[in-house]
This record gives C-alpha cells, sequence and structure tokens, in this order.
C-alpha cells in the first residue's frame, strides 16, 4: 500500500506527461515518443491507483484488469487501419457507460454520509456525470454502427427535431431539480433513471441528425463528450488524476472539433443541431446525377503523363488506406523524384475516416514529411501542377462543394486539383465518396479516371515507370 504522499507525486507525474504526450502528438515528427510519453504516465496512473488507492477487493481487480486488458489487446490487434475509426468510437462508448455505471454506484453507496452543501454539490457531479455519459454512450454506439456501416450514412430527420431536442433538454434540467430535492429526503432513484433514459434518447437522436461528411465533428465532439465524463466521475470519486485527465481529453476533443469545423466551414452549433450533409437539394442539382461521359487511361500512359511532368501533386484519400497503397505511393514518387519531377502530397484536413489518417499511412510509408503539405499551403498551387494523382480520394475533391449550393457538401473547403493541367482519378467504379454525393470532377475535360485497385493500379504504374 502506497502512502497518499507518493499517490499525489505519481498522479502530479502522470499528470505532466499526458501533457507532454499531447504535445508530442500534435507533430508527426515528435508523435512516437508523445505516444510514449501516454503510455508512461498511464502505467504509472494505474499502478498508483492500484497500489495507492484501492484498498479492498483485490481478486475481482486483477479479474476484470485481465479480461478488460485482455479484450482491448486482442481488439487492437485484429483491427484495420481503416476500422480505426470505429474502435474510437466503440471505446468512447466504454468510457460513457463506465460514467454512468460509476454513477449510479456511487449514488447507492451509502458508505459516506454526506450533508447539506457537501451533498447537493456531489448529487449534482453524480447527476452531470451519468448525463454526459449516457450521451457519450449512446452517441457513440450509433457513431460506431454509421462509421461500420453497419447503420447508413443517411440522416435521420424527425420533424420538429430541435424542439425534441429542446424538450429533452428541459426535461433533464426539470428531472435533474427533482433528483437533488428526493435525494436530501433519501430517495432520487426514479429521477435518475428517467434522466439517464432520455440522456441515452439524445445520444441516439443527436448522432443519427447527422450527415456523412459531418461524421468527423461528431467522432472528436464524442471524444470531447468522453473527456467530461471521466472528468465527471473523478469529481464524483474525488480522483484529482480523472479530472485532471478527463479535462484534457475533454478540452482537446473540444480543440479537435472546433478544428474539424472550420476545416469543414461549419458552425459547431449547426452539426450539433443536426441536419447538416442531408442533401437537402433536388438529386441532380445537388449532383447526385451523372453528368455526361467520363474518359478512362490506363496505367501506360498515365505513367507516361507523370514522367513527362515537372509539377505533380499526389492527393490521397480514404480509397489509398483501403487499398493499403502508401507504399506503392511512395515507390512512385522516388522514381519520379530520380526523374527530376517535383513530387508533393496534399492532405486535405478530413481526408480518410480520421484525423492525421493520411499523414500516419505516409509517414509509415516514411515519406518525407517536407514534402507533404496541408490543404491551405498548396490549394492555391493547383494552376502550375501538371499532373494530380488522385487516390481513392473522392468527396475531398468534388468541386460541386463550391459550385452547387444545396450540394449536402456545400462551403466544404475541397482540393481545386481540376485547376491544374490534368487530373488521373484512381478509384474501382463511379461510386460516390462517404458523403454519398456524386462528383463533377469525373466528368471534367481535363480528368482521366484509372479505374481498378489502387494498390494494383499503381503496382502497374510503377513498373511502367
Ligand atoms: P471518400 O469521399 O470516402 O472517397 C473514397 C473513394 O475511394 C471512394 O469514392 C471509393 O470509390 C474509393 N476507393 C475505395 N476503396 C478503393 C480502393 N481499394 N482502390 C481505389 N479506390 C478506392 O474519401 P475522401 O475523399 O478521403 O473523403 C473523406 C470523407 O470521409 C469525407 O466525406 C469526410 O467528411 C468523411 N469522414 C472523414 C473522417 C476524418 S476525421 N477524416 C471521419 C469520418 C468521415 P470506389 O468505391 O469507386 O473505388
Amino acid at each position: 500500500m502506497l502512502s497518499s504522499g507518493i499517490v499525489t507525486v505519481a498522479y502530479i507525474a502522470a499528470t505532466i506527461l499526458f501533457i507532454l504526450a499531447l504535445g508530442g502528438l500534435s507533430n508527426q515528427e515528435t508523435a512516437r515518443r508523445g505516444n510514449w510519453y501516454g503510455i508512461t504516465g498511464m502505467a504509472i496512473a494505474l499502478l498508483a491507483t492500484v497500489f495507492g488507492v484501492v484498498t479492498q477487493h483485490y481478486g475481482i481487480l486483477v479479474a476484470a484488469l485481465v479480461i478488460g486488458g485482455g479484450i482491448g489487446m486482442l481488439l487492437a490487434r485484429r483491427v484495420q487501419m481503416t476500422q480505426m475509426p470505429e474502435l474510437v468510437a466503440i471505446l468512447h462508448s466504454l468510457v460513457g457507460l463506465a460514467a454512468v455505471a460509476v454513477g449510479f454506484a456511487n449514488f447507492m453507496d451509502h458508505s459516506t454520509v454526506l450533508t447539506g452543501v457537501e451533498k447537493t454539490i456531489h448529487d449534482i457531479e453524480t447527476y452531470l456525470g451519468i448525463l454526459i455519459g449516457a450521451v457519450t454512450f449512446s452517441g457513440s454506439v450509433i457513431a460506431f454502427g454509421k462509421l461500420s456501416g453497419r447503420i447508413g450514412g443517411k440522416p435521420l430527420l424527425l420533424p420538429a427535431r430541435h424542439w425534441l431536442n429542446l424538450g429533452l433538454l428541459i426535461a433533464a434540467i426539470w428531472f435533474g431539480r427533482a433528483f437533488v430535492i428526493e435525494s436530501a429526503a433519501g430517495g432520487g432513484m426514479t429521477p435518475l433513471i428517467v434522466m439517464t433514459v432520455i440522456a441515452l434518447l439524445f445520444g441516439i437522436h443527436m448522432v443519427m441528425a447527422i450527415g456523412g461528411a459531418d461524421m468527423p465533428v461528431v467522432v472528436s465532439m464524442l471524444n470531447s463528450y468522453s473527456g467530461w465524463a471521466a472528468s465527471a466521475t473523478g469529481f464524483m470519486l474525488s480522483n484529482d488524476l480523472l479530472i485532471v485527465t478527463g479535462a484534457l481529453v475533454g478540452s482537446s476533443g473540444a480543440i479537435l472539433s472546433y478544428i474539424m469545423c472550420r476545416a469543414m466551414n461549419r458552425k459547431f452549433l449547426n452539426v450539433i443541431a443536426g441536419g447538416f450533409g442531408t442533401g437537402g437539394g433536388t438529386s441532380a442539382s445537388s449532383g447526385d446525377a451523372e453528368q455526361g461521359e467520363v474518359v478512362p487511361i490506363d496505367a501506360q500512359e498515365t505513367a507516361a503523363l507523370l514522367a513527362g511532368a515537372k509539377e505533380v501533386m499526389i492527393i490521397p484519400g480514404y480509397g489509398m488506406a483501403v487499398a493499403q497503397a502508401q507504399h506503392t505511393v511512395f515507390e512512385i514518387t522516388k522514381a519520379l523524384r530520380a526523374k527530376r519531377v517535383n513530387v508533393r502530397f496534399g492532405i486535405h484536413p478530413v481526408a480518410g475516416r480520421m484525423p492525421g489518417h493520411m499523414n500516419v499511412l505516409l509517414a509509415e510509408a516514411k515519406v518525407p514529411y517536407d514534402i507533404v503539405f496541408e490543404m491551405d499551403e498548396i490549394n492555391d498551387d493547383f494552376p502550375d501542377v501538371d499532373v494530380s494523382v488522385v487516390i481513392g480520394a473522392n468527396d475531398i475533391v468534388n468541386p460541386s462543394a463550391q459550385e452547387v449550393p444545396d450540394s449536402p457538401i456545400a462551403g466544404m473547403p475541397v482540393l481545386e486539383c481540376w485547376k491544374g493541367d490534368t487530373t488521373i482519378v484512381l478509384k474501382r467504379s463511379m461510386a460516390t465518396g462517404y458523403a454519398g454525393v456524386q462528383n463533377p470532377l469525373f466528368f471534367k475535360e481535363n480528368t482521366r479516371m484509372l479505374f481498378g485497385d489502387a494498390k494494383d493500379t499503381l503496382d502497374a504504374v510503377l513498373k511502367a515507370l
């Protein structure tokens, strides 16, 4: 059993390591180190809590650690890179569920008797912890369903949905008041259960109402909620480390949501209220109908075009992750650079299915960081680009975001590759992207379609080069 002094020192050390981890993760060159800071911090936190804070029931604790840790390890080993966002969503749901379970356990545990203001504050902490936890739980389960394709990406738009949300919010506040009053008199379970059901329904409704292309904002928002749920649990249990760690996750998730909203040119409140990415226009005007002929190209011709270019821009998207084509992409980059072609990568902030998805894949393939550019850094350069190669990307290069006001992705900034000389699009079919809208880029005069699995096609291009 560690003394409380040692536990405090360990908690401070863990907190510092978590802050260093967040700092490290903000840059791809320091991300690996950041990860290690996080792992070390969590190991210290876990050891200090197990040996310093827990005083009994060690058998149950060890069993839970072995079962939970085992399942976590198995899932992490099995998960494909493209399934990462789903895994993150389901992990958020577990944080929410834990907050609900701890909240109820804490409420039913009468070993510490609080009175007066202290009791009221503790009741409010419990109520908020369960409320945020339940919203996080059900919202994350729906997000998991949507990201894994088990639930359709189309938003569910109930009539008067904003009134419904407002009604649920007012009901949650009303039952909160009832809970605090009844709890002071020794009761309170009924309003607590009713609120939990309301919060679960709210979480489901909130995420069901969000359209395909806005899912990144929802995932980072649920990340933030899971942090606040953990923080509220920390208050309930009077555990400083949980409060701080939860607040770090909560605030960094909120900042990430803000960054995502800016990247998608969305207002945060509009996304939360739902209904974005709904495809409000007619199908033709929102770009759903195919718009003319596409011009196919083969691997040989692609290789010739690339070899003859001076400026090449590679735009990777979700399809590159699916095909695991990043290594071939780098081989092609090296071959072209050897021919004195200037090759750069243009990365859209929501390319793929999670923040930084493309950067991670390119880093894994050892593409040098100095040729990888964010969208804002290179979007003005397209008029000077000879060939843009769009590898399994769709929504992030869709001109209807700028040209069709009632498109579901209207207003979202996109990589303006069509302004270059030639764009070559690698994909398997004419299928739409995540947002479910047709892409006029494919029908433009200076676009060539290279159909097939991106890895197979790029292997053929590399061979031809
Ligand atoms: P998408 O718009 O989803 O388009 C990907 C394209 O890749 C598809 O049109 C698909 O066409 C093609 N593809 C799939 N597998 C392929 C393969 N093996 N070989 C070649 N092509 C393949 O992707 P994007 O352009 O990267 O845009 C991302 C979208 O996801 C945005 O709408 C964004 O809002 C959303 N989203 C992003 C995130 C984050 S945080 N990044 C999270 C959730 C959702 P075929 O089927 O015809 O091959």
